[in-house]
């Protein structure tokens, strides 16, 4: 038997920290829940909400079944609902209080866990409390496996190079890098990990992803949605730090990279930090060139107005954080130098949709007179990745009619068929957490070389205090975002 089977045959107990707060709440337990229902949690696993609360297990699983009743609604199942319930208790305990995590270790300890090899420590709570965790954790011993003992943390991890190895340091105190789980939720999503199947399970796709066919290429993720309920958070880390440092430089990697030996964790994670380390550091005269940033005004969303960023609750009403950013990087190896790589994202933008475009360059011969070729629009492959999920393909074909004109055509595959559930990306990493498969989570050498390249940008901006570019919400962003293009025949693609 190998060790990874082994693995999954140990019991495991999932302890999660912060277990009433919002990501317990809107996400981890749905996700847990629909493990639970699709058969794929081990006999034996527990699940140990630890929190401040004065609960005991019986308060505790009203507000699991409440909030599963409110976010599943009418798919909402008595009997599996009754079956995770049997896995669930809860332990009262203060963060920073060693009693708690003695409680915790009883927990642990008694019979129904079985034999306590294999356990999560989900940190679903402030970065600035992991470092705590992490000591009191090895306090009582929770730290030094017996099985396979995991810490699982979320982004951003840091907020910036330095604070990131900080953090690291702090944490490596305790718990091995094998141990540290670090979330990227984007990679537990169905249509990112299948970009990994378009590239690699099709011959006809790699002869032509590099620098001698394509022109460039574009990562958008647009949102509808403002900073809603957290202003607290994101006043403080604005666009770059939450999504481009991590789930942006993540598809980037994911859309670069080499084809690895083999599927495995460190082999994967390997070859996206090649490409991380290939990334050009953006040099300081050039910034403006390379990164633009700016901020939503008051605006229409879908017909209905919305107060501008500084407006909304707990925001500092001259704040200068960013709800867009957008950068130019390039790639400086054999396969992508001189292909820019376009990453875009805000909050408050006219659609939500989150894609990567791949343009191609012209055929090398103008051989069709009546369409000159200037005019031409290049081939395109499209991958969306949310809310719509498709392969794209724009390519030209003869026009039907007298005389020789071409134009372009759409071919658009959807990934999922009719009936296809849509899994979320929670219930794919938790799976994965429970099985010690580290393929979709990130190591710290790739946080570390991702910091790299944003740290000049944050450092930059931190001194540029009293202007921001604005745009309506609503709209794609200001217009002074063009300026990161290369050329003038490029342009952000905004698709229906
Ligand atoms: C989170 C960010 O990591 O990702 C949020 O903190 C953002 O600000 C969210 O809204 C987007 O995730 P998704 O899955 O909705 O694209």
């Amino acid at each position: 038997m190998t060790v990874n089977q082994e693995e999954r045959l140990y019991p495991c107990s999932f302890v999660i920290f912060g277990a009433t707060g919002h990501l317990a709440t809107t996400k981890l337990l749905p996700a847990l829940y629909h493990l639970e229902q699709a058969g794929r949690l081990p006999a034996v696993t527990n699940f140990i909400a630890y929190a401040r609360r004065e609960w005991d297990d019986a308060t505790w699983l009203a507000h699991v079944e409440a909030t599963l009743r409110g976010s599943l609604a009418d798919k909402f199942d008595r009997e599996i609902y009754g079956r995770f319930a049997r896995r669930c208790s809860y332990v009262r305990g203060d963060l920073h209080d060693t009693e708690g995590y003695r409680r915790l270790l009883e927990e642990i300890s008694k019979p129904k866990t079985g034999v306590c090899s294999n356990l999560v420590f989900y940190l679903a709570i402030k970065p600035s409390d992991f470092g705590t965790v992490a000591e009191q954790l090895a306090a009582v011993g929770l730290n030094r496996p017996r099985g396979l003992h995991r810490l699982v943390v979320e982004k951003p991890f840091g907020e910036d190079l330095e604070s990131a190895r900080v953090l690291n340091e702090v944490l490596h105190r305790h718990f091995d890098e094998h141990q540290i789980f670090r979330i990227d939720h984007y990679l537990g999503k169905e249509t990112v990990q299948n970009l990994l199947v378009f590239r690699f399970a099709n011959l006809m796709v790699e002869p032509l992803w590099n620098r001698n066919y394509i022109d460039h290429v574009q990562i958008t993720v647009a949102e509808c949605a403002g900073v809603e309920t957290r202003a607290g958070y994101y006043d403080q880390v604005g666009a770059l730090r939450d999504m481009l440092q991590n789930h942006l430089m993540q598809l980037l990697t994911l859309a670069a990279m080499e084809p690895p030996p083999a599927l495995e964790a460190d082999a994967l994670r390997d070859e996206k930090v090649k490409v991380l380390r290939s990334i050009r550091p953006i040099p300081r005269r050039a910034l403006h060139a390379h990164a633009f940033r700016a901020q939503y005004a008051a605006g229409n969303m879908g017909g209905r107005q919305v107060p501008g960023y500084q407006q909304e609750a707990g925001v500092e009403p001259d704040s200068v954080t960013e709800t867009f950013v957008a950068a130019k990087l390039l790639i400086d190896n054999w396969r992508w130098r001189g292909v820019p790589f376009y990453l875009r994202t805000g909050k408050r933008l006219a659609r939500q949709q989150s894609m990567i475009a791949i343009r191609f360059k012209h055929p090398p011969q103008q051989l069709f007179q009546e369409t000159p070729l200037e005019n031409m629009d290049p081939n395109w492959i499209v991958l969306r990745l949310q809310p719509a999920e498709s392969m794209h393909l724009e390519i030209h074909a003869r026009q039907p009619g007298l005389g020789l004109h071409t134009r372009m055509i759409q071919m658009n595959a959807g990934y999922r068929g009719d009936g296809e559930r849509a899994i979320d990306a929670y219930e794919a990493l938790l799976l994965d957490v429970i099985r010690g498969d580290a393929t979709n989570f990130i190591r710290f050498d790739e946080v570390e070389w991702a910091w790299r390249v944003v740290d000049p940008v944050l450092k930059f901006w931190a001194q540029e205090r009293d202007f921001i570019h604005t745009y309506p919400a609503g709209s794609w962003g200001p217009e002074e975002a063009n300026r990161l293009f290369e050329w003038e025949y490029q342009a952000w693609r905004n698709d229906a």
